[in-house]
């Protein structure tokens, strides 16, 4: 378990004040001046050295995707740095705490990152529905302004760091990176192909990265304390401490943050009291918010929860968002409500994702009430392969892969449905058949 000097959110519960003052006494703004002497370069490297992979739920290397910008940047043709709030993730909300009561890591994260990577300028593009969470935002970063900590000279260092807060209009896609480049842009939120990243032209065309409130959040932590400290913890490749936000059926669902690959049965007995029940009530795991398949209970219990770990049980720690669910679940119907969401949210740019996710869901929903064939589980299976990796972003993938995992573990339980729809015999599309 990891010990409360080993967090680096040290107020995610809110306990304390998120403004400045308490944001300081906690240690945030502490002499960052003397960070960003570590040169643009020096901070690059060290955040490689501390082995931090993006917390959006991708998991690219920090780092190595700062070292893609430009060490010159034209006077036309500026860097800019933009932070993914627009956490609309099923299962996930550790952005919306760090935003709610550590503000100031987030925007101190800013700009030493921006600084690191030679922007002029950050834009936190957070959720719509975070209203709350976007005021206190926008205050926090007003205070920072008023304190000289961003803006000109920032802390300072004779830098000059912008950060704006543009709140989005509620539409899931919009997380998607690309997306949510044309959303900033002012353009309708559908993501565009890639390549080129944006790296190469991002917003409005320029040298853009695009990194997760948390990837953010962290790093002036990493620097202070040192990225061996960081890297300490979970194992290699898998490096650091992770906000982890359990919900569903624990006795007491949480965000806390431990250290990467603790087991899930230490996560949840440590953190959240158990599972509803007792372990022998454990169903399945959604280990990484909606878009990574489930994982059946005696395959997840003594898992480590990180990257690699989950990644060999074919599923992803994803944004660490764990559903858990147990017995009392309909595991059909669970799956077929996300297929619902995906295709509510499909912005409807590219064949298979447009026309597959209403499909899948369809076929979803007759699986959930038995009115299906026993042969169209084949055929969905088949749906789903055609969609993940035929589209232009990732939602087609996410919208196939809890259906390929729900096949996979829990088949028998689709065809006992369906029999018993049918009174033990044939289905009519079946007896047609016969
Ligand atoms: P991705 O793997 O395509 O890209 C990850 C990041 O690495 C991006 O910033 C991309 O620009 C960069 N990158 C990848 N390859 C690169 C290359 N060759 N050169 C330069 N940069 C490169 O994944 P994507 O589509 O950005 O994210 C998918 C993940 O997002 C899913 O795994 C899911 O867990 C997560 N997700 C999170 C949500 C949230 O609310 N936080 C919502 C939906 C999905
Ligand atoms: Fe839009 Fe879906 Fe294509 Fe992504 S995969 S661009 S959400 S239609």
């Amino acid at each position: 378990m990891l010990a409360d000097k080993d967090r680096i959110f040290t107020n995610v519960y809110g306990f304390q004040p998120w403004n400045l003052q308490s944001a300081m006494a906690r240690g945030d703004w502490d002499k960052t001046k003397d960070l960003m002497v570590l040169g643009q370069d020096g901070i690059i490297d060290k955040v490689k050295a501390s082995g931090l992979r993006g917390r959006g739920g991708a998991g690219f290397p920090t780092g190595m995707k700062w070292s893609f910008m430009p060490k010159e940047p034209k006077a036309d043709r500026p860097n800019f740095l933009v932070i993914n709030a627009d956490e609309s993730e099923p299962g996930s909300c550790k952005d919306r705490e760090i935003i709610r009561h550590d503000p100031h890591k987030l925007i101190e994260g800013a700009l030493i990152a921006g600084f690191a990577m030679r922007a002029r300028a950050a834009y936190i593009y957070i959720r719509g529905e975070y209203i709350r969470e976007a005021e206190t935002l926008f205050a926090a970063v007003a205070e920072a302004y008023e304190a000289g900590l961003i803006g000109k000279n920032a802390c300072g260092s004779g830098y000059d760091f912008d950060v704006f807060v543009h709140r989005g209009a509620g539409a899931y896609i919009c997380g998607e990176e690309t997306a949510m480049l044309e959303s900033l842009e002012g353009k309708k939120g559908q993501p565009r192909l890639k390549p080129p990243f944006p790296a190469g032209a991002g917003l409005y065309g320029c040298p853009t990265t695009v990194n997760n409130v948390e990837s953010i959040a962290v790093v002036p932590t990493i620097l202070r304390r040192s990225p061996e400290w960081f890297a300490s913890f979970g194992r290699e490749k898998n490096e650091g401490t992770k906000l982890f936000q359990i919900s569903g059926h624990v006795n007491k669902p949480c965000v806390v943050e431990e250290a990467m690959s603790i087991s899930f049965r230490e996560l949840i007995e440590v953190h959240c009291g158990g599972i509803r029940g007792g372990w022998d009530n454990l169903l399945a795991v959604i280990p990484g918010g909606s878009s990574v398949p489930l994982v059946p209970a005696a395959q997840i219990m003594d898992a480590p929860m990180d990257f690699d770990g989950l990644k060999a049980l074919g599923s992803g720690l994803g944004t660490a968002a764990v559903i858990v669910m147990d017995k009392s679940t309909d595991i059909v119907r669970a799956i077929s409500r996300l297929s619902y969401f995906y295709k509510h949210e499909s912005c409807g740019q590219c064949t298979p994702c447009r026309e597959g996710t209403g499909w899948m869901w369809r076929v979803m929903e007759r699986m959930r009430t038995g009115d299906a064939d026993i042969s169209e589980i084949d055929t969905l299976y088949q749906v789903t392969k055609q969609v993940e990796g035929h589209t232009i972003c990732a939602l087609g993938d996410a919208a196939a892969w809890p259906i390929q995992g729900l096949i996979k573990h829990f088949r028998p339980e689709m065809e006992r449905r369906i029999i018993e729809k049918n009174g033990g015999g044939l289905s009519p599309m079946m007896e047609a058949a016969e």
